[in-house]
Parts: C-alpha cells; structure tokens; sequence
C-alpha cells in the first residue's frame, strides 16, 4: 500500500467548468453540502423522497429494516426490475436507442427501447419454458454481446435470480461459481472474440457443465458460428428458441427485497464469496446515483467500458442507465485492436458525451502516447469517469487535458461489488476536484476513516475506510454463509460496514482511498484473491507451498509475485515456472497469470508458523533477483533477521 506524497496532497482542487455547472443538476459545492446535511439530518426521509425514481407497483411506505447487519429496504414495496428499466421508458421513448453494440470485428447492431423490450420478452418466455421461474439461479457466461443484458433483464422480468461469471474466468473457476449458487440453466455463447483471437467459451462452460449436476440445460448464443461441442439432450440454440417465443410477457410485481443477482467475487479466503443484491434498493440508488454522477441528459451517448462480468457493468452498464432510459454504447472487445486508438474511433463514431473507465485502461492509454488520442475529434465528449482502483495524479491529470481538452470533469469513482453502486465521488458541476481523490462521498452516505478501534483519523492519518450506515444498495448478505457476511463485514470494526480499503482523509475532508488491506489484490482493475491463487498453485503437484503477493505495477496497478517452495525431488526451472504459471490460468483464467514465480528453500514464517507477508511483500517490491531462474531463493535469511527484530505478522 502506497503512501501519499503531501506535495499532492496540497494541490490546489480544480473547479468544475462553469458552463457544465450551469447545466448540472447539482451546481455547487454549497448546494452538495445542503443536500449532503439534509440526507445526514434524516436519512429515511431523504431515502423515501428518491423512490419516486421507479415506478412501483406497490409503492413502498416502509424505508429500512435493519437489524444489524441485516437490512431490509422498502420492504413492503412492489416492483418490477425490468420493467423499470424497459417498459417505462416505451410510451414516450420507445424508439429512443437503448444500446449501441460494437463487436470487435467491426459488426454493429442497435436496439430501440421497443426492440429490446421485445428482446427481453421472448428471453423471459424462453426461461419460462424451461422451467425457471422466480428465485432460480441462473448463470451467465457469455462475451460482451446484447444477449447478455438481454439474459440479464429477463431473469429481473420473471424474478429469476441471474449469476453473471466474467467470461475470462477458466472452467473450473466456472464450475465453483455455478455450483455455489445451484443454477439450474447456463447460458454462453459459441465463442467470443478478444484481440482478434477467439474465446472458446462453449469449450470451457462444457468442462464446467461436467462438474455441475443442478444444471438442466445450457443455452447458446451463437456469435462466432464457429464448430462447437454439443450436446443435444442438455444444449439449445438461442436464436431457435428465440424467435419462436412470445413476444409479450408480463412484468410482474416483485418484492422489493427479491433477490435480483448473486455476483460472485474475491475475499480473503480461497472460495470466491457470492454477494447477494436484491432488487428495490439496488435499482433505487443505482438509478440516482447514475444521475448524479454522470449528470446524465436526455441526449447523452454514454459509454461504460467495463465487462459486464463485473459489478461496474451490472449497476453502470445495464441497470443504472437504463432505468434512466439512456443511449447506452457497448463494445465487446480490447482497446487496442486492431489498433491503440479503438476506444477513440468509438467515441467519435457514436458521438459518445460521458465515458467512463477503468484506471488500468487510463494509464495504458497514457502509456501508448497521445497521438492515439489526438487523431480523433473527440468534441462530444462532455464527462469522464474513473473507477476500479486508486488513479495516480499524474493519470487523472492526463486523461484530464488529453482526452477531456481541459473542458471535461473528472469523475473518480469509488465503491464495490458489495456497496451496489457508487459511493464515493465526485459531483461534476459541484465538487472541485483533486487528481487522485475520489472527494466526497453521495448524500445519503456517511463515510469515515478509523483506527481498529473504530475511532476517526486525523486528517492525513492513515486508517481503514468505513461506511457508517446501511445504503439502500448494499449487498444482503453473501449468498449461502450469513455468518461470513457478518464477520467479514460488521465484524471488523464496531458498528460500521468495514470496506478493506486504507484511507486517508485531508483537511478539507476529502477521501483519498490508497487500496486494500486484506488479501485482496486488483490487477488491472480484476479484483482477485491471493488466497484463491495460492491454492491454485498448491494443486500442482510439483508444488508444496505458495505464498502470492501484490507489487505495485505501472500500468495495471499491482502484479501478481507468487513465492513457490517444490516438493521433494523437484527441481526449479523456467519450464516448471511457465507451466505453473498455464496452471494458475487453466484453474482461475489468464487474468490471475502471476506476474512472477520465485522459488523459494522455505517460506518466511512466524514462530507460529504463519506465513510472514509483509516481508514477501518488501521483497517482492523490489523486483526481481538478478537473472538465474534455477537457484532457491534462501528467504531463510530475512526470516531470521525479521524474527531478531521480533516482528510478527
Ligand atoms: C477499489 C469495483 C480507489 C477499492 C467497483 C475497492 C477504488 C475495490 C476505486 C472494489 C477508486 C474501486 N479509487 N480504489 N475510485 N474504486 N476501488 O468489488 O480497493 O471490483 O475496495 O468493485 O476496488 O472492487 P470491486
């Protein structure tokens, strides 16, 4: 974890545009803090006012149940998920473009509202006829294409509970995801296509499948039309189902407390945790707070680049703009194919106004040069966003004059697949904001940052991160482990949500959020687990011990350095490191790929036999041990000296 250098720290804040805070819905700092002290003052009232963002069946009278650390909002509302995000829009938007898709091989195709509507309609009849219905688990596997909102919306339409698992992820990472929630359909695709090469994705879901006995059937998008593995008496095609469905089928009112998705991500243990959002308050503060960050206007193109697989497509790709009826851009691939200035072509192809990236995808834009950037017009854009991972200064700072000439905001974003929706942020017309802070949190949310003990830290201090009170889109426990929900997140810290992240706060009591504390690591904005790497690596056979460290990276934000001790009898070489390394891909998938693999005569250990990190973190930072791949590192060496200081871990 970084410290920050106070020379940044004293920056003075950049204001937003006058002419974008003329238009904002939130125009100034004062007026941010007037609604920020009115949400703090009474935050049922504040919450209730925003319900008249959806449109509900039952409206709610009931604001929060909470019974710590279990909460219950709007509980005794009714709506419809996807119908606020579809049907509402149809009377008066109906032909309003609901999704722009670009696959990589330059196909395109659009959606209006209605189209998609329909879309969704025949997807949910489909599910009906195979028998789901409401509280089945069903998993996704599939590339960035519209079936996969499409699938999604149509689990939300029949109260279906939809399981989205990143198609980079391998088969067996697949395998315990389906498995852990029981899903009892898959859907996936003939194939995807990343950087021109074809993901085989119905090759992997199969190898899964074999392993995963809930699941009846396996639907298939057919997207490269490329020859696949089937199996006739489990697989379907979606587009002869498809076509022959209905074309209507009701929205019908669900509680707002029905479960709406199960994402699984990565915790502090090797097994991946299944977050567990419902559908009243997930869709309620999605929905405003897509309208408070991005501002968003009738005419806005918006275009959030993350993969669907992850939380920041689910609230900000699918659920938060359309709920707002928004023209949502969605490209399937990588940024730089077939060239470095992919992202810019298709911001100047759909005339794209608000963008809003990863802090990997910003750097490595920085890192490819400006002529990229500079060779497209790129005057539509009007506000950019940032999330995933803290954004180094001088990143925010480029992204700032290069992409966004100077006129654009900045909006650094921070939250979680556990919080739902953004949290931390801040407010384009309002918040002056600093490179590499993501300034103040929403109204509504009561953010701080404290000692173990739970007491605030003074200004530059630096401390854990906390959220005081429940937020009505906060996750409702981790699906199937009540217990675990409550240790790892109300356990922590007394009365407060514990995030895992360091935090600083300034004098002007901004949040500057320097990264993870548990054993959660972000590569390239992948939130992975070092725990859920390790085992991966100690079921080699080659393999008796591993212990897996980040280190900061340039580009991807940290690195993966895995610490391996052999077996009896085998010996290190650079072979045995790369096919560690195909196994960690073969058992996870290409993104949790170690960085690096030293081989080590023992692991650094406390007295008490626990396995000293912070130390193999120290080595791992700085770099590698000079060229010869076949010796053992002797760490015993560092043990000791750790061990004379008496430090413990
Ligand atoms: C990190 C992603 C600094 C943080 C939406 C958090 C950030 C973790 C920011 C959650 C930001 C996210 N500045 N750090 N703007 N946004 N993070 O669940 O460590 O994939 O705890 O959700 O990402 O990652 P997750």
């Amino acid at each position: 974890m970084a410290e920050f250098d106070p020379k940044v720290l004293a920056e003075r804040p950049i204001s937003p545009p006058a002419e974008f805070s003329r238009q904002a819905r939130v125009k100034s700092l004062d007026e941010y803090r007037r609604l920020y002290q009115r949400a703090v003052d009474d935050p049922e009232s504040y919450w209730a006012e925003q319900v008249r963002l959806l449109d509900w069946a039952v409206p709610p009278t009931r604001v929060l149940e909470w019974n710590p650390p279990f909460a219950r909002w709007f509980y005794d509302g009714k709506l419809n998920v996807a119908h606020n995000c579809l049907d509402r829009h149809l009377a008066d938007k109906g032909e309003k473009v609901a999704l722009l898709w670009e696959g990589e091989d330059g196909s395109q195709r659009r959606f209006t509202y209605r189209e998609l509507h329909e879309q969704v309609c025949r997807f949910a009849n489909v599910l009906k006829s195979l028998g789901i219905g409401r509280g089945d688990p069903v998993a996704l596997y599939m590339p960035l294409i519209p079936e996969l909102p499409v699938a999604m919306l149509a689990c939300a339409r029949i109260g279906a509970v939809h399981s989205v698992v990143f198609g980079g992820f391998s088969a067996p990472a697949l395998a315990d995801r389906i498995a852990d929630a029981g899903a009892r359909l898959l859907v996936t695709a003939d194939g995807g296509y990343r950087r021109g090469k074809l993901i085989a994705l119905k090759e992997a879901a199969d190898a899964a499948l074999a392993h995963c006995p809930t699941v009846e059937k396996c639907v298939v998008v057919r997207r490269t039309g490329k020859p696949i593995p089937w199996q006739p008496d489990r697989d379907l095609w979606w587009h002869e189902l498809v076509p022959r469905a209905a074309p209507h089928c009701p929205a019908e009112p669900m509680e707002a407390e029905q479960p709406l998705f199960i994402l699984y991500t990565s915790g502090t243990t090797g097994k991946p945790k299944g977050v567990l959002h419902t559908s009243g308050g997930y869709l309620l503060q999605c929905t405003w707070s897509t309208r408070l960050v991005f501002d968003l206007r009738e005419d806005d193109v918006y275009w959030c680049a993350a993969d669907i697989g992850w939380v920041t497509g689910h609230s900000y790709v699918v659920y938060g703009p359309l709920s707002n009826a928004a023209t949502v851009v969605l490209y399937e691939g990588a940024p730089d194919y077939p060239q470095r200035d992919r992202t810019w072509e298709i911001v100047e192809r759909y005339k794209v106004t608000i963008y809003y990236g990863s802090a990997t995808g910003i750097r490595s834009f920085m890192a490819w040069g400006d002529e990229w950037v500079s060779r497209h017009n790129l005057s539509s854009l009007r506000l950019l966003g940032t999330v995933g991972e803290p954004i180094n200064p001088e990143a925010w700072k480029w992204y700032h004059r290069v992409v966004g000439k100077g006129r654009c905001p900045v909006v650094d974003t921070w939250w979680q697949t556990e919080t739902g929706s953004i949290l931390i942020s801040p407010l384009p017309g309002a918040t002056p904001a600093k490179p590499g802070s993501a300034t103040l949190p929403l109204p509504g949310v009561v953010a701080d940052v404290v000692t173990l003990e739970g007491k605030p830290t003074r200004p530059g201090e630096t401390g854990y991160l906390i959220i005081r009170r429940p937020w009505p889109s906060m996750l409702r426990t981790i699906f199937g482990d009540d217990e675990r929900y409550r240790r790892d997140y109300w356990g922590r810290i007394p009365g407060a949500y514990f995030t895992g992240d360091a935090a600083q706060r300034d004098d002007d009591g901004y949040f500057w959020v320097l990264g993870r504390v548990d054993d959660v690591i972000k590569v390239a904005g992948h939130r992975l687990s070092t725990m859920e790497i390790e085992s991966a690596l100690v079921s080699h056979p080659a393999v008796a011990e591993s212990a897996v460290v980040a280190r900061p990276d340039e580009i991807k934000g940290e690195a993966i350095v895995a610490f391996v001790t052999l077996r009896a009898g085998v010996s290190p070489d650079s072979d045995l490191r790369n096919r560690l390394s195909d196994h960690v891909a073969a058992m996870i998938g290409a993104i949790a790929r170690p960085a690096e693999i030293r081989f080590a005569q023992g692991l650094p250990k406390t007295r008490s036999g626990k396995i000293m990190r912070r130390l193999l973190r120290e080595l791992a930072q700085k770099g590698t041990v000079s060229g010869d791949t076949t010796t053992l590192e002797d760490l015993s060496v560092i043990e000791r000296l750790a061990q004379q200081k008496g430090e413990e871990e």
